[in-house]
């Protein structure tokens, strides 16, 4: 459609079809006999009327070509203008095939990888009729309280946040959104969503305007300069203002001065829940709140639905806001080339040869392989000698699910698991018990009776537990290595899973404890959404292999990696902390004025555990020995037009050969405001050959070097800085250099 055209159908809709637009509700009610849907479903406490339902611009959550086509015939048999639904989806890692879940994507510190996974899923999900995707979250966590952290790509870090936003987004869209395999991005969460206080999702977020704009704002932005369609807001308040209702977040900055020129979306019920925020008195207030803050879609309150006609009636003027959005939304609709067909890119033929094909299965595979970070690695226990015997225990053992908490569409049949896989491989030296569940009962039924959900009860729990580990310890006792697989729950994982208590689960560590007391090697694959306290485990563990929530590949994966045939290449994107006392902890903090020092007593420092995290930000292990050495400037005065060369010679001591992360942090060490201890300003993942030595560049310039100063002002001062290179973010080889303004 041309845009006159666009235009001309804006001009013949009426108010009501211009507020449907801006509607957005399940679609589940266009298939439902109850002819409008209303009366038992969901939609009921919308109170929509059945007009309405036939004016909403969009649906959620509505999959599979069947279904959309019916969807959207339903639809439009009964819409007066015949403009197509739009089809919006959580596909966060992956639709049939799930890919490692986001946390677990970013610790690939590769682009090109987490652009591949992010293709096949857009292939796969706009095939299924999806329009636009609820995806990437980019915001910043630093938190490992905070459920959601399992979504975030980027981690605790804003470069990374920044580099993986662009990659999604682009892979995502491609350059015509009408083409088959692209769909338009929604990026989440505007804006902080990660730094919810103590970590409880939805929680307050206060932070000064610096700190908002450099580590918080860049990932966004990088998502906007990339072309993102649409951005969704986040639940938590903002410097005291709902962010669905900020005006200054959304006018001022993303608006005016990021320069966002598509669709603002509220998340789920949001403007309804700005009046329990004590925002808004009332419904009718949070729809004149959420229009005057620039919100184009309404999803799942009812709000627009319900109030914006009179908010109309009241003030026409209301109707250039509307049209506005309206705008927007008619212009996506173009662009994704649903006028012309209403189904998109939907096809059940294709569905039928493309979804979980074996090249994307085996691709999936390779990709997956570079999300593991293996965080211990002691006598050199991985990978495993297939000559020994191997006791495989652990609930994650023989078990498919594997996917996450937001796979809620992936075809779990693929899954193997990787006791199938091991006994293929290794036959009858492959031994199998359980050892115990992932949770006990008792505590799942907590987190279900917290939900109002009906509790199940288990007949002598305590005395299967018993039973499981006698078992387990049989089984560990004939073999000469166990491996374990553990790890959280993955109800305990995503969103409303905030936890306090961020260790394993108790009865995984009573199996533990006990199999550690037979003196074998024992090997742990851990499966998790966030960084666990790993503290009180981790001496009785010889080699830790962080997996997360791997996917549908996932146990093939695994398999292979322990047995060699790849090389663990992941790094983490988030510190793990000593304990949850710890959290939040980050790497890139601020120095105190009394640093920790040991044997002094009045220093910033915890009494019970060492100040730094458990495993650093960028730590991760290889089965390759990398020896970092020969770091070199080549000049140690910059002025601001100029570049300074650092390189460092990296050599691969052992006879495997793999990848390595290199990564480059800066410090700058006096500003007009106080700068952190370190930053990450590039890293490169190169090959190495057995033995094989390297030197790996980097230029450092001006931009690297800029921060927003005490008058916010995006700038670089002049002033000593020092420069790291290492393979994570604490084992550095460091020198100085200058800027000076000559
Ligand atoms: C709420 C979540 O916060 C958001 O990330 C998600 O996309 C929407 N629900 C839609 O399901």
């Amino acid at each position: 459609m041309k845009y006159k055209e666009i235009i001309e159908l804006l001009n013949k809709m009426t108010i009501e079809e211009k507020i449907g637009q801006m509607v957005q509700i399940g679609g589940d009610v266009f298939l439902s006999d109850d002819t409008n849907g209303m009366l038992t479903g969901p939609l009921k406490n919308l109170h929509l009327s059945k007009k309405m339902v036939y004016h909403v611009g969009s649906v959620l959550n509505i999959i599979g070509a069947e279904k959309v086509k019916k969807v959207q015939d339903e639809y439009l048999s009964k819409s007066r203008l015949k403009i197509p639904l739009l089809f919006m989806d959580d596909i966060i890692n992956g639709y049939k095939i799930a890919f490692p879940i986001p946390i677990a994507q970013g610790c690939s510190w590769n682009t090109k990888a987490i652009q591949k996974m992010t293709e096949i899923s857009s292939m796969e999900s706009s095939i299924a009729g999806a329009n636009v995707n609820f995806s990437p979250m980019v915001d910043l966590s630093r938190d490992a309280r905070w459920g959601r952290v399992m979504e975030s790509i980027g981690g605790e870090d804003p470069l990374l946040g920044e580099i993986y936003a662009k990659t999604v987004v682009k892979a995502y869209q491609g350059k015509n959104l009408s083409e088959i395999g692209k769909i338009a991005s929604c990026v989440k969460h505007i804006a902080a969503y990660g730094a919810v206080e103590a970590g409880r999702d939805y929680n307050t977020v206060d932070m000064s305007e610096r700190e908002f704009r450099q580590y918080y704002l860049p990932a966004y932005k990088a998502a906007i300069e990339a072309g993102a369609e649409m951005l969704m807001t986040s639940f938590n308040i903002l410097n005291g203002i709902p962010s669905t209702v900020n005006q200054w977040l959304i006018q001022e900055v993303i608006r005016k001065e990021l320069g966002f020129k598509g669709i603002i979306i509220s998340d789920y019920g949001a403007i309804e829940e700005t009046i329990a925020h004590g925002y808004s008195a009332n419904e009718k207030e949070a729809a004149k709140n959420a229009i005057n803050a620039g919100i184009d879609i309404d999803m799942m309150s009812g709000i627009y639905a319900n109030y914006l006609k009179d908010l109309y009636l009241e003030n026409q003027e209301i109707e250039n806001k509307v049209n506005e959005s309206v705008l927007r939304i008619l212009t996506l609709k173009n662009k994704l080339g649903l006028f012309e067909n209403p189904y998109g890119n939907t096809n059940e033929v294709k569905e039928n040869t493309y979804l979980m094909n074996s090249k994307n299965l085996e691709k999936a595979k390779e990709l997956t392989q570079e999300t593991f970070v293996l965080l211990k690695n002691k006598n050199r226990v991985l990978p495993l000698k297939t000559n020994k015997k191997i006791a495989l225990i652990g609930p994650y053992i023989d078990n498919i699910g594997i996917t996450g908490s937001w796979s809620m569409f992936s075809d779990r049949t693929k899954n193997g698991t990787i006791l199938d896989i091991f006994k293929e491989i290794m036959g009858s030296q492959v031994l199998y018990a359980k050892g115990c569940e992932i949770l006990r009962q008792e505590e799942i039924n907590k987190i279900l009776s917290a939900e109002g959900l009906p509790m199940v009860h288990v007949e002598n729990e305590s005395q299967k537990e018993q039973d499981m580990i006698a078992s387990a310890i049989q089984t560990a006792k004939k073999a000469d290595v166990i491996v374990l697989a553990l790890g959280e729950h993955y109800r305990q994982t995503g969103e409303a899973c905030s936890r306090s208590n961020i260790s394993l689960p108790e009865n995984q560590i009573q199996l533990i404890n006990k199999l550690y007391a037979l003196s074998k090697p024992m090997v742990l694959i851990l499966f998790n959404g966030r960084p666990v306290q790993l503290s009180t485990i981790e001496e009785k563990l010889d080699g830790i292999l962080e997996v997360w929530f791997p996917g549908t590949t996932g146990a093939k994966a695994i398999t292979e990696m322990i047995l060699g045939e790849n090389n663990p290449s992941g790094k983490l994107t988030m510190s793990f902390p000593q304990n949850v006392g710890q959290c939040p902890v980050y790497y890139n903090h601020y120095n105190t004025g009394r640093p920790h020092h040991k044997n002094l007593r009045y220093v910033s420092r915890y009494q019970d555990i060492p100040t730094e995290s458990f495993y650093p930000f960028g730590y991760g292990l290889s089965y390759c020995d990398f020896k970092y050495t020969e770091l070199y400037l080549n000049k140690h005065k910059m002025n601001k037009n100029e570049t300074i060369t650092v390189s460092v010679k990296i050599e691969n001591q052992s006879d495997y050969a793999g990848y390595e992360v290199i990564q480059l942090y800066i410090q700058d060490l006096y500003g007009s405001v106080v700068r952190p201890i370190k930053e990450l300003k590039a890293f490169k993942k190169e090959y190495f050959k057995p033995h094989e030595i390297k030197y790996v560049d980097f230029d450092i310039d001006i931009h690297m070097l800029k921060f927003w100063n005490e008058k916010l002002e995006f700038v670089a001062e002049s002033g000593e800085f020092k420069v790291f290179v290492g393979g994570d973010s604490v084992n550095v080889l460091e020198d100085k250099f200058e800027l000076d303004f000559y």
